[in-house]
């Protein structure tokens, strides 16, 4: 006797039953998965759920580029004409180049609105992409469609972007790995190394970048806080000036022990190379025994690639490279190039744009005063790693790491 014998209505089979019900379940949930199926089919297909911009675009095909009124001219290689895109009106040979991976689409997304919305609406300055490897069709995708101007992709060739084979591995390792124990930011990256020699020394001289004088470096995941009405490629250009940033600091020592060697040698060599007007009291305060580790922060710099691509700034980088100190130690862009700007070219080459509040994570500059109103700046005036108080205090010790009030009294 079991349970269900209480429940057992009396003069029915109950196997025969039980049966019956099992089937008419399984008839009854087959009509419903069909249907939800069906309707769960419909509701997600890829026409429903992809942007109009991704299906009527895509794939590219060239009989649609050549029909397409908007599709440009003399293409390198991986270009993506889009619809939408206008042609350049600012009036300077420039480019915006942005140095990203594939995976920072989201990050660049956000940096990319706001410069065309602060300033690229007006002029569609081109953009050009570089990745060690090649960027998928999502990101050109999302990319070319948020952006006002023409758009290049370009993948890096393998010995811009790879260790060389002279380091010696064995040295390099170690080095690193007491880099990693003493705390070192990347002290442990060999890509953080790819990309500061790429910077340092060869992304002017990518095959898409030849047809371009001037450039606005941007990263993914920076922030534009404020309305750019003039263009700072024109101001570059028509005041003969090479190298603009925004924010300027100390680099970390642990980073480039010997770089400050390695240059005095290589301007001993070459002291031709040396502007008479340079910026030499930015770099040093002893004349220039030593290195005060001031440098331009370089994942902003608007400036002129005909500068790195001179005999003297070539020369240098081609000295600095002899060393391996981009792998034997860490050296970064930013002091490689504040460096090079600020020894072979004169002081006033070299520009404050003051009025560009930018941000990359952990600082930012935010213009003061009538410039910040008058560009609809979103950042706080309080927030700014150049604010001019505080800097010394009263023991004449830095309070800021900020060196921009050293260029500037430099410079006026
Ligand atoms: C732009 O600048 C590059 C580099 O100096 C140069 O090769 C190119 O001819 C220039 N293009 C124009 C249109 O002036």
């Amino acid at each position: 006797m079991g349970f269900g014998f209480k429940y057992h209505v009396p003069g029915t089979h109950l196997p025969a039953r039980y049966y019956l019900l099992v089937i008419a379940l399984l008839v009854a949930f087959h009509v419903l998965l069909s249907a939800t199926h069906e309707a769960y089919g419909r509701a997600t297909s890829i026409s429903q759920i992809t942007p109009a911009w991704v299906t009527r675009n895509t794939p590219w095909s060239v009989s649609e580029l050549s029909s397409n009124p908007f599709a440009w001219k003399n293409l390198i290689g991986d270009d993506y004409p889009s619809e939408g895109h206008l042609p350049q009106v600012g009036d300077a040979n420039a480019t915006f180049v942005i140095l990203a991976r594939n995976y920072e689409l989201k990050d660049l997304i956000k940096t990319l609105k706001q410069m065309e919305d602060r300033f690229n609406h007006k002029y569609h300055y081109p953009y050009v992409f570089l990745n060690d490897v090649p960027f998928t069709r999502e990101f050109k995708e999302w990319t070319s469609n948020i952006v006002s101007s023409k758009v290049h992709y370009g993948v890096i060739p393998h010995d811009h972007w790879h260790q060389p084979p002279d380091i010696d591995e064995a040295k390099a390792t170690a080095n690193r790995n007491k880099m990693v124990k003493d705390n070192v930011i990347y002290g442990g990256s060999v890509s953080y190394r790819n990309m500061c020699r790429f910077n340092s020394g060869f992304f002017y001289r990518h095959e898409i970048l030849q047809q371009y004088r001037y450039y606005w470096r941007i990263e993914p995941g920076v922030d534009f806080f404020c309305d750019v009405d003039e263009d700072p490629f024109v101001y570059l250009r028509d005041n003969n000036k090479v190298y603009g940033f925004t924010i300027s600091l100390y680099e970390f020592e642990q980073t480039v022990p010997t770089l400050w060697k390695t240059t005095k040698e290589f301007i001993k060599e070459h002291p031709q190379y040396v502007s008479e007007e340079n910026a030499m009291g930015f770099l040093s305060d002893d004349g220039g025994d030593s290195y005060n580790m001031c440098h331009f922060w370089s994942n902003f710099e608007i400036a002129d690639m005909d500068f790195w691509r001179s005999e003297a700034y070539m020369k240098y980088f081609e000295y600095l490279e002899s060393k391996g100190g981009f792998y034997y130690e860490r050296w970064g862009d930013a002091p490689v190039h504040s460096l090079g700007v600020s020894l072979f070219a004169r002081k006033d080459q070299i520009h404050f744009f003051h009025d560009i509040g930018y941000r990359h994570n952990p600082f930012q500059h935010c213009p003061q005063g009538d410039v910040h109103r008058k560009g609809k700046c979103w950042c706080s005036p309080a927030d700014t790693i150049n604010a001019a108080a505080g800097r010394i205090n009263a023991n004449g010790q830095l309070t800021s790491y900020s060196c921009t009030e050293r260029f500037t009294k430099l410079v006026h």
